[in-house]
């Protein structure tokens, strides 16, 4: 792996964009890189939660490679954006938890990598923005679909249409951001608690609750909740349902076996 970096560490993956160079920016490469890197993740049981983060103190992903973008023709320009999409829709369907661990720029490409992470926690010099149209281009890694899903169609065309940037606090004001922490080391020190805390939990709950809020989210509500009822049934057939709801009323920690 060139330009990612992944150690795992108790269960927690940290993965790191390693081109400080190019502030992280995302090229066909390393977009490649992660595409097969989300794979592998997904079948390795020795990673449960994933946290992802920028080299550096400066970027989490400062977009996609500008430099790269100039010369594609427009079937490649395509095959870029359907590539993005394709990592990005892996993330959201993995069985795997993903934590953006946001530590400076999280533009364009940077912003849809970590709005494909369930939840993102920031430093205070992170910024977010989609400055895509002052490049006379648009978003194209799934930023105009799951920026609106997060915010609401009105402050994500504000923020889309405008290309302007915002800070942490303001991010976490929006909803896109979580928790914000005051330096890199404690924002990456607080991310791999938290996924720590993940990681004991029943994963295959971790796991259907996830797919039932994703894939829940373009159903009717009907439709949802008749596909949350299936799955909480289905839940009840694991080993760990049984674990969990024993360990309780037995008043001692669970074991789960993520089966
Ligand atoms: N693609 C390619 N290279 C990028 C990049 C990107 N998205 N973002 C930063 N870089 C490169 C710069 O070209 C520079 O390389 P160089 O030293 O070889 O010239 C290096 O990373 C450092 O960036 P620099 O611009 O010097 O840092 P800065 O602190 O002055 O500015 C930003 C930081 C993020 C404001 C600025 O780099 C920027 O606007 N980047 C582009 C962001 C963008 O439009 N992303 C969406 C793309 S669709």
């Amino acid at each position: 792996m060139g330009n990612l970096i992944l150690s795992v560490e108790d269960g927690v993956g940290v993965l790191t964009v390693n081109r400080p160079e190019k502030l992280n920016a995302l090229d066909m490469d390393t977009i490649a890189e992660l595409s097969d890197v989300v794979r592998k993740i997904e079948e390795d049981d020795s990673v449960k939660c994933v946290i992802v983060i920028g080299a550096g103190e400066k970027a989490f992903i400062a977009g996609a490679d500008i430099s790269s973008m100039k010369e594609l023709t427009p079937v490649e320009a395509q095959e870029f954006s359907r590539r993005g999409q394709m990592v990005i829709r892996a993330m959201t369907s993995s069985k795997k938890v993903y934590i953006a661990a946001v530590n400076g720029y999280a533009l364009g490409g940077g912003f849809e990598v970590a709005l494909g992470c369930d939840f993102i926690y920031a430093s205070k010099n992170a910024k977010f923005g989609f400055p895509e149209v002052t490049l006379g281009i648009l978003p194209g890694f799934g930023g105009t679909q799951n920026l609106p899903r997060v915010v609401g169609k009105g402050v994500a065309r504000e923020l889309i249409l405008t290309g302007k940037m915002v800070d942490a606090e303001q991010a976490k004001d929006m909803g896109i951001v979580v928790e914000v922490k005051d330096s890199v080391s404690e924002l990456l020190a607080f991310s791999k608690d938290v996924a720590s805390r993940i990681t004991k939990n029943g994963l295959l709950g971790v796991a259907f609750a996830k797919r039932a809020i994703n894939d829940g989210f373009s159903m009717s509500e009907e439709e949802a909740l008749r596909y949350e009822n299936s799955l909480f049934g289905v839940v009840f057939s694991t080993e760990d349902a049984k674990e969990g709801l024993a360990a309780f009323v037995e008043k001692r920690e669970p074991e789960f076996r993520n089966k």
